[in-house]
């Protein structure tokens, strides 16, 4: 299974990060994994709509520093510009889009891709440092866990389309 594509809207270009920053365009990254308004349908997906600010702030802010480990959000948080400020309802970050792809490659062992790119100069370019494939090395729990975001992932999205 693998359906990949760009979650979040690519607005024609060219434009200028100023114009399309806004909550709703850093949520909606959110939402393609985590589900409409974040109550993730699925079984292990995190339900984020309604948590906690100061959890929130904590945790993400946990995983861009790598504190916290996870299977896929320190990759894409890598990329995401002060998602924490504009939490805290400071200025929203220029746009981040994130693609990815979850794959299962065999009886539990999922792998997942994830790019990220922002707007420079009205163009849409790759975040160097972000993103990335699962580590070919990686343990059976991870493997069984990105296993369960593929099923999960699949439910959210297709969900987010077809109702
Ligand atoms: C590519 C899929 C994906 C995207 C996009 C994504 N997440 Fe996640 N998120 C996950 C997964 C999977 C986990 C479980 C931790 C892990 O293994 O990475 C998680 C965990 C979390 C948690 C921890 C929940 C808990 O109960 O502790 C929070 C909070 C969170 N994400 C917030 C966000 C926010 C905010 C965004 C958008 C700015 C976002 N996520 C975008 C997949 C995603």
């Amino acid at each position: 299974m693998c359906v990949g594509f760009l979650i979040g809207t690519f607005p024609s270009l060219p434009l200028h990060a100023e114009e399309v920053r806004s909550e709703s365009m850093l949520a909606n990254t959110c939402a393609g994994c985590h589900g409409t308004l974040g109550a993730s349908a699925g079984e292990v997906m995190p339900i984020i709509g309604g948590m906690d600010k100061g959890y929130l702030v904590e945790v993400l802010t946990d995983y861009k520093t790598g504190r916290r480990p996870s299977t896929i959000m320190g990759r894409i948080m890598q990329g995401y510009g002060d998602v924490v400020a504009a939490i805290n309802g400071e200025a929203a970050p220029a746009p981040s889009y994130v693609n990815t792809c979850y794959s299962i490659i065999a009886p539990e062992h999922g792998i997942s891709v994830a790019g990220v790119y922002r707007l420079e100069d009205g163009r849409i370019v790759d975040i160097p440092g972000a993103g990335g494939v699962s580590p070919a090395d990686a343990d059976a729990r991870t493997r069984t866990l990105e296993q369960q975001f593929a099923l999960d992932w699949f439910r959210n999205i297709t969900s987010d389309m077809f109702t």
